[in-house]
């Protein structure tokens, strides 16, 4: 009889075996083997740091450009993205696998586009010899243009000046022959 029972007991072994190993891991684990391991938590920055094994849980790292908000004593178990700075502002630290990104404000003539890591002073446009077309701001450089020659200015102006004398003494010629002929018509 005790004989007749172990031979019954081996495939029965066999068969909740091979039913365990068949069964899939839950939601958040994934196989290796004949193990399930926990996920690194889905679309929050991690990645697995280091694989499941018989004695240890999955290791999860931080991706690149993200920091971690959770951490083990080997890896993390939460990330989030690095904030990224505004126009206007630099990134006063560059954000780790730790700490977030710290942006700070431009002051004075310099400006930054939100991604450089210092304020740029403005460039000015008189000491490349040319002409100040738009006014930097604290996430926009100056805009230069070609200088206007000096003496082209002037010829401009007197020319116009010259034009507006002649336009004027005209005018006035006209009207003063109007008048007179006007005026020799009434006395006849
Ligand atoms: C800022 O400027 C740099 C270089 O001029 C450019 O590569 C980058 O894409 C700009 N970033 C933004 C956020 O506009």
């Amino acid at each position: 009889m005790a004989q007749f029972e172990s031979l019954w007991t081996i495939p029965i072994i066999l068969v909740f075996v091979s039913i365990g190993s068949c069964i899939a891991c839950g939601r958040a684990e994934y196989r290796i083997g004949d193990e399930c391991c926990p996920m690194c938590s889905p679309g929050l920055g991690l990645k697995v740091k280091q694989p499941c094994t018989p004695s240890s849980d999955t290791v999860c790292g931080t991706l690149e450009g993200f920091y971690c908000l959770d951490p083990t004593k080997e890896g993390c178990r939460a990330a989030q993205r690095h904030s990224s700075c505004k126009p206007g502002q630099y990134i006063s630290h560059t954000g780790t696998i730790s700490t977030d990104t710290v942006c700070s404000d431009c002051t004075g003539d310099t400006y930054s586009n939100g991604s450089f890591t210092s304020c740029q002073p403005h460039t000015q446009c008189d000491t490349l010899k040319l002409q100040q077309i738009k006014s930097g701001t604290h996430w926009s450089d100056s805009e230069c243009g070609p200088q206007i020659s000096p003496i082209a200015t002037l010829i401009f102006a007197v020319v116009v000046g010259v034009l507006a004398v002649i336009a004027a003494v005209t005018t006035a010629a006209i009207m003063k022959r109007r008048r007179k002929k006007h005026r020799r018509s009434f006395n006849s």
